[in-house]
């Protein structure tokens, strides 16, 4: 299994050369591939350090390339590089995408996600679950972001492959994705091995909102120290980075990222707290929430904050949230 392992490891290498070859010397690569992340913002020093690259619109450039270099076709397969029909017949999986390599924590590459550059149907093609790729316990960025997420003691979450370089080129390098996928424990276990303090940075859109809420939930009973920040509507924090300077995305991120208790409030109450039945809704919400945090300590102050921010009784909150701990536990 190592050596399968190793095998699946070294084909990718070759892919993520080729991939980078094909954007940087290659016509198509640089007048469809390069000019894309160009147009976008994104600048050459950044296309180095997160080696993105070019598929070419072409039957089988991966395939006949990796093959007459010697590469097994099994393993081509395997890593989902190449699709293997039921008739036998094998194919690129990517083709006239621009590519984004997924790293492990030690720096090998794992995975590709290709975006589209037409009006297509799948926006993003990524490589699937494999030996060497389980996505829920990889984020997209950490091998890049590790050290300063230690350095700075904090780690923002975002939502996908360009939040975390358009972030990186803006000076803000603690950033991962969790890429798509909704966030899974095992993510948040891998973020926790880092450090205790999270900020999420979902999308300013209805999906990034539902997406927040339910992560918070997950990062709280983790155990983690979070704050969220709402965007502006419509922005992500690969377009908000790429409209402002670095020192507007440092000070807009330090003003209005706020505790999870503000961000469910404001995005639950939401102009009903003078409706008893709506605001009654929204306590039992944030009473859930609260009682799966671990640390008593915590859950007291958030007990108190609650309380006072929705004008209730602070016993009756604390009742409500021990019964919820003691079903949990
Ligand atoms: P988004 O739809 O927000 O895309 O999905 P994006 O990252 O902002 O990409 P751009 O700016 O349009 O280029 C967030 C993340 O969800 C995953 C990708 O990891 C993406 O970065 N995703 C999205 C997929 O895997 N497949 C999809 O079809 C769409
Ligand atoms: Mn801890
Ligand atoms: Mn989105
Ligand atoms: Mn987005
Ligand atoms: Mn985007």
């Amino acid at each position: 299994e190592e050596s399968e392992r190793e095998s699946m490891l070294a084909v990718n290498d070759f892919a993520l050369k080729h991939f980078e070859k094909n954007l940087q010397e290659t016509d198509d690569g640089r007048d469809i591939g390069l000019s894309y992340f160009l147009d976008r913002g994104i600048n050459e020093a950044s296309i180095k350090k997160f080696r993105l690259g070019y598929s070419l619109e072409k039957s089988n450039d991966l395939l006949n390339a990796a093959k007459s270099r010697g590469y097994n076709e099994k393993y081509l397969i395997e890593t989902g590089l190449c699709i293997k029909t039921d008739q036998g017949r094998v194919y690129d999986r990517f083709k006239g995408r621009v590519m984004f390599p997924v790293f492990s924590i030690s720096g090998k590459v794992i995975a590709f996600g290709g975006r589209t550059l037409k009006k297509d149907v799948a926006k993003y093609v990524n490589s699937p679950e494999s030996l060497i790729y389980k996505k829920s316990y990889q984020l997209y960025g950490l091998y890049q972001a590790k050290q300063a997420i230690v350095k700075h003691d904090k780690c923002i979450l975002v939502e996908g492959y360009m939040d975390v370089i358009s972030m990186h080129q803006s000076g803000i390098e603690n950033v991962v994705a969790s890429s798509g996928t909704s966030l899974t424990d095992g993510q948040i276990r891998l973020i926790h091995r880092f450090t205790d303090n999270v900020t999420v940075i979902y999308d300013g859109d209805a999906a990034g909102i539902k997406a927040s809420l339910r992560g918070i939930d997950m990062l709280l009973a983790e155990g983690l120290d979070i704050k969220v920040l709402l965007l502006p509507d419509g922005d992500d924090p690969d377009s908000f980075a790429q409209k402002h300077t670095s020192s507007e995305l440092e000070e807009y991120i330090s003003a209005n990222e706020t505790d999870f208790l503000q961000f469910k409030t404001s995005i639950l109450l939401n102009g009903v707290k003078n409706d008893p039945i709506a605001k009654s809704r929204v306590i039992n919400d944030i009473v859930r929430s609260i009682a799966v945090i671990p640390n008593p300590i915590t859950r007291n102050v958030y007990i108190t904050e609650c309380s006072r921010m929705l004008e209730i009784d602070d016993r009756i909150v604390a009742l409500q949230v021990n019964k919820l701990f003691m079903e949990r536990v």
